[in-house]
């Protein structure tokens, strides 16, 4: 744990210096090792809550007023995309359940609170109340999408269980339940792999067809939508205590480790071809925080893989894709967006967000979301 701890160190030596300097800023990635800037181009972009919520995962770990005092700056930016409705989609869980709601939990901020309940309340209007599932994104170049699934909704249900538990209301949680039921249903194949898109008949919810989303193609295994399987069915299982869901993270987990082929950085897609390599660093900490979040549920012995890996996957992104110096802004490098990305490999927000978020839960620090 020694190693871990350093990292724990690193993280607030950089972001400290960074809080400061990114601090009108809501970043995604970076030019010439200098964070963008999404308030100004983009403010319903799904990543826009990960800046705040990585400020407030290390204000939760130091106590420091340098990092709650930028989340606070960024939320107030991100309000901006409240006024655009229609920019939104299932994402405003990534949105605001990582950024306002933890900010809620951590500090009884009401202003915080009242953000993120209107994030789970506009998640609760994307729910196909006959097809049994939230769909996805919204309508683009004439394409219905009504009927879509993603399994990276998986991690914005959370937001529905906590709002569920704030107001004493049961509707959030049947939803989310609901929601899970679906994916467990579609998404997950019986080898443990997992369908990024499904398209459902939305009066029935049958399931109609599987699209490649941002692996390689229709039947191959993105491996982000692998880790969001692993992270958000876990999280699902700590909230409802059904082990259905443990058993699908494990189910899930299992497939992530025996893929990674002895290395332990993911590459973007695990059924690609062996060339080119495009790895996908995002990709390993979102599991490796999955994994470790299994573990705590486990027996020591069954827990034992799954945290021994999670450790692995971060020691060795430090060593080999992460940049400690201060004068670049973004921290783990070598993310993908998606397989087939013109944009190639880069550094991405919530790369960061999920370094942090997984030292921190080794460190021991209380979660924030
Ligand atoms: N939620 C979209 C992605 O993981 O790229």
């Amino acid at each position: 744990m020694e190693t871990i701890a350093k990292i724990w160190e690193k993280l607030d030596e950089k972001l400290s210096v960074t809080a400061v300097k990114s601090f009108d800023k809501i970043p995604y990635t970076s030019f010439n090792g200098v964070h963008d800037n999404k308030a100004e181009t983009d403010i319903c972009w799904w990543t826009n809550g990960f800046w705040p919520g990585l400020m407030l995962l290390m204000y939760n770990g130091t106590g420091k007023d340098v990092y709650l005092n930028c989340a606070r700056n960024g939320q107030k930016l991100l309000d901006g995309a409240f006024k655009n409705r229609d920019g939104l989609h299932h994402d405003v869980g990534f949105m605001w359940h990582i950024s306002s709601g933890a900010d809620y939990r951590l500090t009884g901020d009401s202003t915080a609170r009242t953000r993120a309940l209107f994030a789970a309340d506009m998640l609760m209007g994307r729910y196909m109340l006959k097809g049994g599932f939230i769909r996805a994104w919204n309508d683009e170049n004439n394409t219905d999408r009504t009927g879509w699934t993603i399994i990276d909704c998986m991690m914005n249900i959370p937001l529905l269980y906590w709002a569920s538990e704030e107001l004493k209301v049961s509707n959030y949680r049947e939803v989310a339940i609901a929601h899970a039921d679906m994916t467990l249903r579609d998404h997950i194949r019986p080898d443990g792999s997992v369908n990024h898109i499904c398209v459902h008949n939305t009066a029935t919810g049958e399931l109609l067809e599987t699209l490649g989303g941002q692996g390689v193609g229709v039947g191959s295994c993105w491996s982000r939508g692998q880790a969001w399987a692993i992270y958000g069915f876990i999280q699902s299982y700590t909230h409802t205590k059904d082990v259905k869901y443990l058993d699908a993270a494990k189910k899930c987990a299992n497939y992530f480790i025996a893929s990674l082929n002895g290395e332990f950085v993911p590459v973007s897609d695990f059924r690609a071809p062996k060339e080119p390599v495009i790895y996908d660093t995002t990709a390993g900490v979102i599991a490796a925080c999955g994994m470790i979040e299994i573990s705590k549920v486990l027996d020591e012995n069954e827990g034992r893989l799954y945290l021994d890996t999670a450790i692995k996957i971060i020691k060795e992104t430090d060593e080999r894709f992460c940049n400690w110096s201060e004068d670049e802004d973004t921290i783990v490098q070598m993310g993908s967006e998606s397989y087939h990305s013109e944009k190639g490999q880069l550094p991405i927000i919530y790369g960061d967000y999920y370094l942090a978020e997984a030292v921190s839960l080794l460190m021991g620090f209380d979660r924030t979301n």
